[in-house]
């Protein structure tokens, strides 16, 4: 089946083999040195012939360094730092082959890096993927792999993670086989301990694992097919293998498979030789979660072929009060500066005082829902000054410690301050 996107070097209608500018050329912070334009000529890649051709057509060359990518991380991510060194060799690794593998230097054997990211909930992952494709330039689908184990039979579904790419790119089925794909919660579909679950789960995996490696997807789904031929009257597919899969899962009581096979292998279990022998002292989730091998993921419900395509994997770390405070300080996306712009529709000023943030940090740390808690403790505190502020006099905003431990009193403190101020 629609065999013109295999193999074979593809020549593209824009300049990929150009010396390249460094990431810092120019002085500014965090250039991005991914140049989108316009490409004028007809490209002859076989996956356009059976596209539309566009009058102009945006498309990206590939000139980043693993440094790049880290420190547009470092922008938006705290912490996080082997996730982030991990990401920014994975990413480079694909992107610069899918490039090579245009200007007609192609690697056969290639294995395709995807990824897997284990961590608790809130603490960055998605973030980091997202930040990472934005930076990159190609499309990016988010999709919970739940979301597939619930549709009665295994089939077809997951092929919708490749035409939502298509939508992200517009259309356009060249960008579109460049995307990334994030597939959340990839631990649910894991098969364990037997039950009806278990055989959807398994099913689901085996249909993602032929996705994550090289299939050919039909552009339309297979209801519409048949209504809407290709210009050539046939189906038109779109290839995964320059798809890069990224999977991330809080894999709760994967800690305590490795910790089995670990006391097993202190008491001569043949098993015991693929992982590092640990002390049960640093046997933290976290920590167990790092020393886990493909044998883990097995025991832990995923067939061999599945993760086998899962080669790179790291584990994001749960976030402390002090991680939290920096969270809000010093990443590019705190949620700090969403209330600055909602006070500042209504001219009002809000300013963050670092004990105010030190207590929100704590508060939300209590939370356990990771950088999450944030969001749930600033909208507590700030719930009635954004109802009550904007009708009044108010202009200024000062969230120090009082406001954090006592908004309710401070708000009429405030209030009353002003009224008696204009009287
Ligand atoms: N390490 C972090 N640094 C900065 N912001 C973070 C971090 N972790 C989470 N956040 C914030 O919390 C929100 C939720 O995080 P997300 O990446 O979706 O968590 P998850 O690990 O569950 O995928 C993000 O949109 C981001 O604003
Ligand atoms: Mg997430």
């Amino acid at each position: 089946m629609a065999s013109n996107v295999r193999g074979g070097p593809v020549a593209l209608g824009f300049d990929l083999g150009r010396p390249t500018r460094g990431a810092s050329q120019g002085g500014r912070k965090a250039v991005a040195p991914v140049v989108a334009r316009p490409v004028q000529t007809q490209a002859k890649d076989p996956l356009m012939q059976v596209s539309k051709p566009k009058p102009a057509r945006e498309s990206f060359a590939f000139r980043l360094k693993p440094r790049d990518i880290r420190r547009h991380l470092d922008r938006f991510v705290v912490r996080q730092d082997e996730a982030k060194k991990v990401l920014s060799v994975a990413l480079c690794d694909h992107f610069q082959h899918v490039r090579l593998t245009r200007e007609g230097d192609v690697a056969p054997h290639y294995v395709k890096q995807n990824v897997l990211i284990l961590g608790p909930t809130g603490v960055g992952k998605t973030h980091l993927i997202r930040s990472a494709a934005e930076l990159i330039g190609v499309p990016f689908v988010k999709a919970d792999a739940t979301k597939f184990s619930e549709t009665g039979y295994v089939g077809g579904d997951v092929e919708e993670l490749v035409r939502d790419l298509i939508r992200k790119a517009n259309g356009d089925l060249e960008r579109a086989a460049q995307g990334i794909v994030y597939l959340d919660e990839i631990d649910k579909i894991a098969s364990r301990e037997g039950g009806s679950r278990d055989v959807s789960g398994r099913g689901v995996q085996t249909n993602l694992l032929k996705l994550m490696e090289d299939a050919d997807v039909p552009v339309q789904p297979p209801g519409e097919a048949a209504s809407s031929p290709g210009p050539r009257g046939r189906e038109q597919t779109i290839n995964t293998r320059h798809i890069l899969f990224i999977a991330s899962g809080a894999f709760a009581g994967l800690g305590e498979v490795v910790r089995k096979r670990l006391r097993q292998a202190g008491s001569g279990d043949a098993r015991g030789k693929e992982g590092a022998p640990a002390s049960e002292a640093n046997a933290d989730a976290a920590g167990l979660a790092e020393q886990s091998t493909t044998r883990d993921f097995i025991d832990y419900g995923f067939e061999p072929e599945f993760i086998g395509r899962l080669p790179v994997r790291v584990s994001c770390r749960s976030l402390d009060a002090g991680d939290l405070f920096h969270v809000m300080r010093d990443s590019e996306s705190s949620v700090l500066r969403q209330y600055e712009r909602a006070f500042r529709a209504y001219g009002i000023a809000v300013q963050f005082r670092e004990a105010g943030l030190r207590r929100i940090a704590e508060l939300a740390a209590a939370e356990n829902t990771g950088a999450r808690g944030l969001m749930t403790v600033c909208e507590r505190i700030l719930r009635d000054f954004k109802f009550e502020l904007p009708s009044s006099r108010v202009r200024e905003l000062v969230v120090d410690r009082a406001v954090v431990d006592d908004p309710a009193a401070t708000l009429r403190a405030l209030l009353r301050r002003k009224r008696s101020a204009r009287a």
